[in-house]
C-alpha cells in the first residue's frame, strides 16, 4: 500500500450523461498527507467525480491510479482489498436501519484481525470523538439528521484509512457541530497522515481543512490554490464563496 507516489492521480477523466458533459478530461492529484477540497456551484459534478474515484461510477474515459494501483483496471478481489483502505463518506450518510449505532460503526472491523474486545474498545473511542457516545445503543431512526451524519463518519473512520473522500461531511450539521466535524477531519490527516479529498459547500470546513482548494465549474478545474490565494481571485463565484 505504501508508496512514494501520490496518494491520487486522476488522468483526464470524462463523464457525460445523455449526451451533457460533467467531467470534462480532468486531471487530479492528492499527496499523501494532502488534504484537498473541491468547491463548485451545485450540480456541477463533484458528486460524480468522487463516485469515479472510488470506482461507484465509471467515467466515459480516464484513468485513476489511487498508491499506485490502476482503480479500473483492478478484479474484484483486489478492488476490496484497495477498498478496505480508503474511506468515503456520502453526501447522504446511509445506515443500516435494522442495526444500532454501535453495531453501524463497528460494521466494517466484522473481517479484521481484531478480536471481538479490540472491536469494541475501537468503537468506543471512535464514538467518543464523534460525541455519540450516550447514542451508542439508539438505532437510526431515533436519530437527527446531524447525528447520522456523525455515525457515517465514525464508520468512516473505524479502519483509520489513509485515503479519505468525504463528500459534504457538513452539510445539514448545526454550526457548532460543522466545526467540530472539520476539526476532527484536520485531526485525522495530522494524526495519521492520511490525504482526503472533501467536497463542500462550507467555507468554514474548507478554511479548517484544505491545505488547497479546487474550484469545479463547467466540468473543469477553473482554480487551483490555498484558501487565501483564491480570496483573491478575480472571479464572481470564487469571491462569493471565500468573502465574509
Ligand atoms: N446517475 C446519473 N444519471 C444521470 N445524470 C446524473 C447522474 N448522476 C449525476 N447526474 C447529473 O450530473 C450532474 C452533476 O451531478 P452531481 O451530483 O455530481 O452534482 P454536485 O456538484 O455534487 O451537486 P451538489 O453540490 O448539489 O451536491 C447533474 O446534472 C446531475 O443531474
Ligand atoms: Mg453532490
Amino acid at each position: 500500500m505504501l508508496t512514494d507516489g501520490p496518494a491520487l492521480l486522476a488522468n483526464n477523466l470524462t463523464k457525460a450523461f445523455s449526451g451533457a458533459l460533467v467531467l470534462d478530461a480532468l486531471d487530479l492529484r492528492l499527496e499523501q498527507g494532502e488534504n484537498v477540497v473541491v468547491i463548485g456551484p451545485s450540480g456541477t459534478g463533484k458528486s460524480v467525480l468522487i463516485k469515479c474515484l472510488v470506482r461507484l461510477m465509471l467515467p466515459d474515459a480516464g484513468d485513476v491510479l489511487l498508491f499506485d494501483k490502476e482503480l479500473y483496471g483492478l478484479n474484484a478481489k483486489d478492488l476490496n482489498k484497495l477498498r478496505r483502505q480508503i474511506g468515503f463518506l456520502f453526501q447522504s450518510a446511509a445506515l443500516y436501519d435494522s442495526m444500532s449505532v454501535r453495531e453501524n460503526v463497528g460494521f466494517p472491523l466484522r473481517h479484521s484481525i481484531y478480536v471481538k474486545k479490540e472491536q469494541s474498545r475501537r468503537v468506543d473511542r471512535i464514538l467518543d470523538r464523534v460525541g455519540l457516545t450516550a447514542a451508542a445503543d439508539k438505532m437510526p431512526a431515533q436519530l437527527s439528521g446531524g447525528m447520522r451524519k456523525r455515525v457515517g463518519l465514525a464508520r468512516t473512520l473505524i479502519l483509520e484509512p489513509k485515503l479519505i473522500f468525504y463528500d459534504e461531511p457538513t452539510t445539514g450539521l448545526d454550526p457548532i457541530t460543522a466545526l467540530e466535524i472539520s476539526r476532527l477531519i484536520k485531526s485525522i490527516q495530522e494524526e495519521y497522515g492520511a490525504s482526503s479529498l472533501i467536497i463542500t459547500h462550507d467555507k468554514v470546513c474548507t478554511r479548517i481543512t484544505a491545505d488547497r482548494v479546487l474550484v469545479l465549474k463547467n466540468g473543469r478545474f477553473v482554480a487551483n490554490g490555498t484558501c487565501d490565494e483564491l480570496a483573491a481571485v478575480k472571479d464572481e463565484w470564487i469571491s462569493a464563496f471565500f468573502a465574509l
